[in-house]
């Protein structure tokens, strides 16, 4: 008879599973089975976590979808495949929305690659662009997804850091002083020599928009050395003032530029899983490459409804009105945010140029912070040390979920506040 052990995951998985996020460690805490264990009541839970929207999507968005489905023959079409990069119709009115709202110019269908989302087109596009032993440069602090997708879509490959926060006097460096922060990009590109260099504008969790000539550097030091820029544009529509002129570059001028975009903030459809690539044509066909191997073809039916909402809103301007009057919204909510951290925290914040999110010093080692927070006053932050060593006493707080509930806003920071007075 043959015995045999239990069978063994991978090791890069079994790496992956002994380093879980932080950030998912705390968002667990948070389920209810945990705050019943805690002993907190659930529905007085205030949850500044949530890396999400609230905002109400497009109602002509929702008809979209009501239309193909109410359509026997259309609804019959949304249960068939696409193309791996998406159907033509959709690629081409999504080139429209960039130039339309930003002024992205010479954008055309073979420069779109669609998928389900910016979080399997990032994975699949570090498939693309990295080889063993490749260095990325992120910045510290940034998205806490990165370090993960690149472990599993480019093994071998390495993260270097550039600073952009100085956690002793809680100023974003870039805006400061962004002379210095170039000079210290172009250091540390001398040294690494990298491959990639990726950004989000505006970043999660600073919410801050790097400014145009440290972003100008970079586009110039990686054209020069043959690697790669990647812009992260999941908040692109969420900008406080007007955007600096390189939410206009385009890939059609610029073949190392890659700029990835989300359906999920802008538009609300989280769930809906839909996001697209800009890029050059050779890296566009290569992500088709790899697409055929990950997800076959992105979701029919979100392909057929962006392309029926987008060709309508583009054409009577309520796209526009739709991105304005959203923006209104997370503006106030950041407002309301950072005038109660300012009255019942009172510690260094910064102030977001866009996007859901603030960061505060909280002066401590921050996880342990989050969870005592939790257990004294059930109001959930998240532990910044994810995101980069930067923030390990900082945490960031989220007013995307709240949008549309400044009270809550500011009873949680007064709770947290009282709490943090009490201690
Ligand atoms: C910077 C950034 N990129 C990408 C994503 C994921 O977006 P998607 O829903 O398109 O996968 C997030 C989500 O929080 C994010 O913060």
């Amino acid at each position: 008879m043959h015995v045999s052990g239990s069978p063994t995951l991978s090791v890069l998985v079994r790496e992956q599973l002994a380093h879980p996020s932080p950030i998912r460690q705390i968002m667990k805490m948070a389920d209810r089975q945990s705050i019943l264990a805690m002993g907190l009541d659930p529905a007085q839970v205030i949850s500044f976590g949530g890396g999400w929207v609230n905002h109400a999507a497009p109602d002509a968005f929702r008809q979209a979808y009501a239309e193909v489905i109410g359509d026997p023959a259309l609804f019959h079409r949304s249960g068939g495949y696409t193309a791996t990069l998406g159907e033509l119709e959709c690629r081409e009115q999504i080139a429209r929305f960039d130039a339309h709202l930003f002024g992205v110019p010479r954008l055309a269908g073979e420069h779109i690659g669609i998928g389900l989302g910016s979080t399997q087109l990032t994975h699949d596009l570090f498939r693309v662009l990295l080889d063993p032993g490749d260095t990325v440069m992120l910045l510290d602090p940034t998205y806490a997804n990165y370090e993960g997708q690149i472990a599993f879509a480019a093994p071998g490959a390495r993260v270097v850091r550039l600073r952009v926060l100085d956690p002793d006097t809680w100023t974003y460096l870039p805006a400061a002083d962004s002379q210095r922060v170039i000079a210290e990009f172009n250091q540390l590109f001398d040294v690494h020599q990298p491959r990639l260099v990726l950004f989000g504008a505006p970043d999660n969790p600073t919410s801050q928009i790097l400014p145009h000539p440290v972003a100008e550097a970079m586009l110039e030091r990686t054209a020069a050395a043959s690697a790669w820029l990647a812009i992260d544009f999941a908040y692109k529509c969420q900008h406080f003032a007007s955007p600096p002129p390189y939410y206009a570059w385009s890939p059609a001028d610029h073949h190392n530029l890659i700029a990835i975009h989300s359906n999920s903030k802008w538009a609300r459809g989280l769930g809906r899983r839909l996001g697209w690539i800009e890029a050059a044509p050779p890296v566009i066909d290569a992500l088709e490459r790899v697409q055929q191997c990950s997800i076959l073809c992105p979701d029919t039916l979100s392909q057929m409804t962006m392309a029926r909402y987008l060709a309508k809103a583009l054409a009577d301007g309520s796209l526009c009105r739709y991105v304005e009057d959203t923006n209104a919204q997370y503006a106030h909510a950041a407002q309301v945010t950072i005038d109660a951290i300012d009255e019942h925290l009172g510690l260094p914040r910064l102030t977001p140029a866009g996007g859901l999110y603030t960061v505060v010093d909280v002066r401590t080692e921050a996880e342990a912070f989050v969870r005592h927070a939790l257990q004294a006053t059930g109001v959930l932050v998240v532990p910044g040390g994810g995101f980069g060593a930067s923030l390990s006493h900082g945490v960031r707080i989220s007013y995307g979920p709240l949008v549309t509930m400044p009270d809550t806003i500011r009873e949680g920071l007064a709770r947290l506040g009282h709490w943090m007075r009490s201690i």
